[in-house]
């Protein structure tokens, strides 16, 4: 159960070695936090000692996004073992790149089920459970890459966009139930995803997207906009007409 300062006792980081995820952990740890789960698709690299200090307990388990049919045993097991999920954060995702897909129309299809499809069912296996408990915060990272279609990221794009209606929908849905969904749009951050590519404009750090995101949900916010002044970019941007957007040096 998370605390009157919405400290929570049990975090769940889906995609546990994600650089954005786990700066979220670090900011969402406390004196309150008991047990923090990293579910990893390759558990060597979770490097849970990076979480130690006394009193908590790092777990990892095996956890693979584009297994959609574990995900609600998965999640089951984890609260039979570890009692109440207080916040679960699901950060895992592929980015890719548009040549490939282009030259690969099935590995387009994979990355939009691992953001998507294995989104939506972890997503509604946490809810599931959360409910069942009665309480409970999930943070969906999403992206700004879903607020339009640009050419250079189309795939990704739209893989995000789904899932950000998704979660929109899925908050709305668990509005009385006790549960919270807060959404995190990050714009372009600088980790493992985006090495070797071009910045963008407005370009941050985990870090500063983990304390925005934790601010954010610690105020029962269901969006968080990382840099905040991206929400309003993107105001402007969703009506600019697409012969001057796709012009646009957004990378
Ligand atoms: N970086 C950015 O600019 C940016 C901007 C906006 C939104 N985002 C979103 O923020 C989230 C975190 O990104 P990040 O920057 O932290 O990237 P990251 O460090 O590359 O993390 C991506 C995570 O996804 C996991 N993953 C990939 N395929 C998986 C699968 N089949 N099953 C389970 N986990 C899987 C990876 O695990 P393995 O390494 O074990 O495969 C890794 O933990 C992603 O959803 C991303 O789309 C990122």
């Amino acid at each position: 159960m998370q605390n009157a300062l919405n400290e929570p006792q049990t975090i769940v980081l889906l995609g546990g070695t994600s650089e954005i995820g786990r700066a979220i952990v670090d900011e969402l740890i406390s004196s309150t936090t008991q047990t923090v789960i990293l579910a990893c698709h390759h558990p060597d690299g979770a490097q849970p000692e990076r979480f130690a200090r006394e009193g908590l307990d790092v777990v990892v388990e095996y956890f693979d996004a584009a297994d959609t049919e574990s995900h609600d045993g998965f999640v089951r097991d984890l609260a039979k073992a570890h009692g109440d999920i207080d916040v679960a954060v699901v950060a895992f995702g592929v980015l890719g790149s548009q040549a490939e897909f282009d030259a690969d129309p099935h590995a387009a299809a994979q990355a939009v089920h691992i953001n998507y499809t294995g989104a939506v069912s972890a997503s509604l296996a946490i809810a599931g459970q959360m409910r069942r408990q009665g309480h409970g915060q999930i943070a969906v990272l999403s992206s700004v890459a879903g607020e339009r279609g640009r050419a250079s990221n189309f795939v990704y794009g739209s893989s995000k966009a789904g899932l950000d209606t998704f979660a929109q929908g899925l908050g709305d849905a668990l509005a009385d139930s006790g549960v919270r969904v807060t959404v995190i749009r990050p714009g372009f951050v600088h980790s493992r995803m985006t090495q070797g590519l071009k910045s963008a404009p407005f370009a941050t750090t985990p870090r500063v997207v983990a304390e925005l995101a934790v601010a954010g949900m610690r105020k029962g916010r269901h969006t968080v906009w990382t840099p905040g002044i991206l929400r309003y970019v993107f105001m402007v941007l969703r009506h600019v007409p697409r012969p001057v957007f796709r012009r646009l040096p957004l990378g």
